[in-house]
């Protein structure tokens, strides 16, 4: 049984608002999807890197040369959808015939480059062989506020926690999962999906650095965290 890691990457950024899509900023010295790559290629625990960019995006090309070479670990997939759910089931889709039922998929946004080879290692330890799989995520620290319309009230913290990726799922049950899904827009994440079902996916504890890059100012967050890397 393998792990491979498919990093959806066919967004456009609208809230970063950068004239590119924010995958292609820079975080330092890098593209921001290039740290979302060599964190995988980092891991030896991960068989391959599969990323999902959309059919006509003009940067892929300049940031994964590598993934042309023979003997790479990274292929690109040029069929990214109208939402990263689509996305996700286009990779998937293209990968029927390369990877096994009971391979282990381990989805991951482009956005999030401050993943490390430890996270995905804990990520894949912790889940171990549990039917549902898992995910990272961070338990609330703060105190948590629902509003209803003039009503106010304190939501208890205890048990809510705060989704990241990786999301970990074998292969068969992710596509199963998702092909289920009948409102994509209620499906934020993977593992909603799987709850979906009636199954429980591990919570796995993640890390701040792991954030997902939305709004111009994670980007110097981002940075801080890689830079804490290289020194
Ligand atoms: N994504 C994707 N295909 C889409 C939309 C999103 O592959 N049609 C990917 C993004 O590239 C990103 C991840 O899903 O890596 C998480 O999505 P998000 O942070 O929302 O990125 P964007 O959709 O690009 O940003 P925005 O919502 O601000 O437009
Ligand atoms: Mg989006």
């Amino acid at each position: 049984r393998q792990h491979v890691a498919l990093i959806p990457a066919a967004g456009v950024g609208a809230r970063m608002a950068a004239g590119s899509p924010k995958q292609y900023l820079a975080i330092g010295a890098k593209p921001m999807l290039r740290h979302t790559v060599d964190a995988f290629l980092s891991s030896p625990l991960i068989a391959h890197t599969y990323v999902v960019v959309s059919a006509d995006d003009p940067f892929i090309d300049g940031v994964l040369p590598d993934a042309k070479e023979q003997g790479s670990r990274v292929t690109v997939l040029r069929c990214g959808g109208a939402t990263r759910m689509e996305s996700i089931r286009n990779g998937l889709h293209a990968l029927r015939d390369v990877i096994g039922a009971q391979d282990r998929v381990l989805v991951h946004d482009a956005a999030r480059p401050g993943l490390n080879a430890a996270l995905i290692e804990r990520l894949i330890v912790e889940t171990g062989d549990h039917a549902a799989g898992g995910l990272l995520a961070l338990p609330v620290v703060d105190t948590v506020k629902r509003r209803d319309g003039d009503h106010v009230a304190t939501v208890p913290r205890d048990g809510l926690w705060l989704a990241q990726t990786p999301q970990m799922f074998s292969y068969a049950l992710l596509c199963r999962a998702l092909d289920a899904a009948t409102d994509p827009a209620a499906i934020t994440d993977d593992a909603s999906a799987i709850e979906a079902l009636g199954l429980a996916p591990r919570l796995v504890e993640g890390h701040p650095r792991n954030l997902k890059v939305t709004l111009p100012s994670d980007i110097r967050i981002a940075e801080m965290y890689l830079a804490l890397d290289s020194t």
